[in-house]
């Protein structure tokens, strides 16, 4: 490891990159193009040690100086001349081996891999520790968002409270044409996917997958505990109909897919809670404007109050700018023999199961048009503890739409409630049941 000599303005630190897809084309260019200002910025010159790929003749964006390129990933991470590492190959294995070889290699290593965060994070951030070297990952969360250092540096003095997040993109897309076009979900994404938003199978965003390893690395630099994407309570979207988005547009609302963290300190012992479902917000709340496949964070701190951060959340250059902003940093580091701030997860909170969550409830229910009715339909609230803020009625021939907003509770009085509601004789069909968000009670 040539880290020590590095500090030599005259000796370049060396970089490999690992995956050459959107991203890593997409870094290799920056590193090119950008090298003047990077190397002024850095302190020393950034040269780029090798490309590991999958293979050597695929098509990509870039072109890569010859030589450069390599299959064994393996053997370019344990290079002696490597000082920085890229991981940019996605997926638990190799990356998660890899990144253990950067690392016990004395590489510093930047990394976009939200699922091996979320799932095995902390085995990452003891080999970094061990070794006294960084581990930076910006890029993992919200592309080309500048969210992560917010929270582990610009707020490390203040107390988050609550996260909440749109975190992927192809999601709000979907959504976003649900409630602008009136389509249905398999219509939206069917558009997502013709251009270019959704992949062919797009299981791991609409089904609230990649959010939820978003959400974990959110609430775990937010609230300096352990969270893993196994600790996310997680529904997708592909149950969100027409009706629902139609229903929230009669309230004022819109239905985004949120990543939301939340300290609860009403539980027993300070706690948090992280969930991704589609929920309903008001139009008023700044979450709604994020249109399209736009994503946003808004961050609400004791002192500093409530924050957002907007931007592009996914593709090849926003992405690779969060990932050369951790490259310079590293750099730095490695320069001055330092290192950035480390995993922080000394709150050591509880993560409370999604049934202890407080949340408030939209339900659309079809009833009899008949006397009692209501009072049987309050009566079910009542039964499990639920307290009614709001009641509409919407008259049609011979029976009526009841819209119901309950006041906060645990989501299992909220789930209880709504299997009452569904046994009732006088109830014809629960049409649309969805949590709502982004208003303190
Ligand atoms: N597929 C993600 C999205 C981007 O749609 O936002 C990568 O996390």
């Amino acid at each position: 490891m040539s880290t020590s000599d590095a500090g030599r303005a005259d000796k370049p630190l060396r970089v490999a990159v690992l995956g050459c897809g959107s991203v890593g084309s997409q870094v290799v260019r920056l590193i090119d193009e950008q090298s003047e200002e990077l190397a002024a910025r850095v302190g020393a010159r950034l040269e780029l040690g090798g490309v590991a790929v999958r293979r050597l003749d695929a098509p990509r964006e870039v072109e890569v100086p010859e030589g450069l390129l390599t299959t064994d990933a393996h053997g370019l991470v344990s290079r002696p001349d490597i000082d920085l590492v890229i991981e940019v190959i996605g997926g638990i294995e190799p990356a998660r081996s890899l990144i253990l070889a950067a690392l016990e290699n004395g590489a510093s290593v930047v990394t976009a891999n939200k699922a091996l965060l979320a799932e095995d994070g902390p085995t990452l951030f003891e080999a970094a520790e061990k070794a006294g070297r960084d581990l930076y990952y910006e890029a993992a969360v919200a592309g080309a968002i500048p969210i992560l250092r917010p929270l582990r540096e610009s707020l490390a003095g203040d107390r988050v409270t609550r996260v909440l997040g749109i975190v992927n993109g192809t999601t709000n897309f979907i959504l976003d044409r649900m409630d602008t076009a009136g389509t249905g979900f398999s219509e939206a994404l069917e558009e997502a996917q013709d251009l270019g938003y959704a992949e062919a199978d797009p299981t791991a965003d609409v089904e609230g997958f990649d959010a939820a390893a978003k959400a974990a690395i959110l609430a775990s630099l937010a609230f300096h505990s352990r969270v893993t994407a196994a600790d996310v309570h997680r529904e997708g979207i592909s149950d969100v109909t027409a009706a629902d988005v139609a229903s929230a547009r009669d309230m004022g609302c819109v239905v985004k897919l949120l990543a939301i963290c939340e300290l609860r300190e009403d539980a027993d012992e300070p706690a948090v809670a992280v969930r991704v479902h589609p929920a309903m917000i008001p139009r008023s709340h700044p979450l709604a404007s994020v249109r399209e496949a736009y994503n946003a964070v808004f961050v609400e701190s004791e002192a500093a109050g409530q924050l957002m951060f907007y931007g592009p959340g996914a593709g090849g250059s926003p992405t690779a700018s969060a990932v050369l902003g951790d490259l310079v940093t590293v750099a730095r580091n490695a320069l001055a023999g330092a290192r950035g701030v480390g995993e922080s997860a000394y709150a050591d909170r509880r993560v409370l199961p999604m049934g202890e969550t407080r949340t408030r409830y939209h339900v659309a229910i079809d009833v009899d048009d008949r006397a009692g009715v209501l009072a049987q339909v309050a009566t079910a609230f009542s039964e499990h503890g639920v307290s009614i803020q709001t009641v509409r009625q919407e008259g049609r021939d011979l029976d009526a739409q009841l819209v119901v907003v309950s006041h906060e509770a645990t989501d299992a009085q909220l789930s209880a409630t709504v299997e009452t509601l569904r046994h009732l004789e006088i109830v014809r069909e629960v049409t649309s049941v969805m949590r709502v968000e982004g208003e303190s009670e």
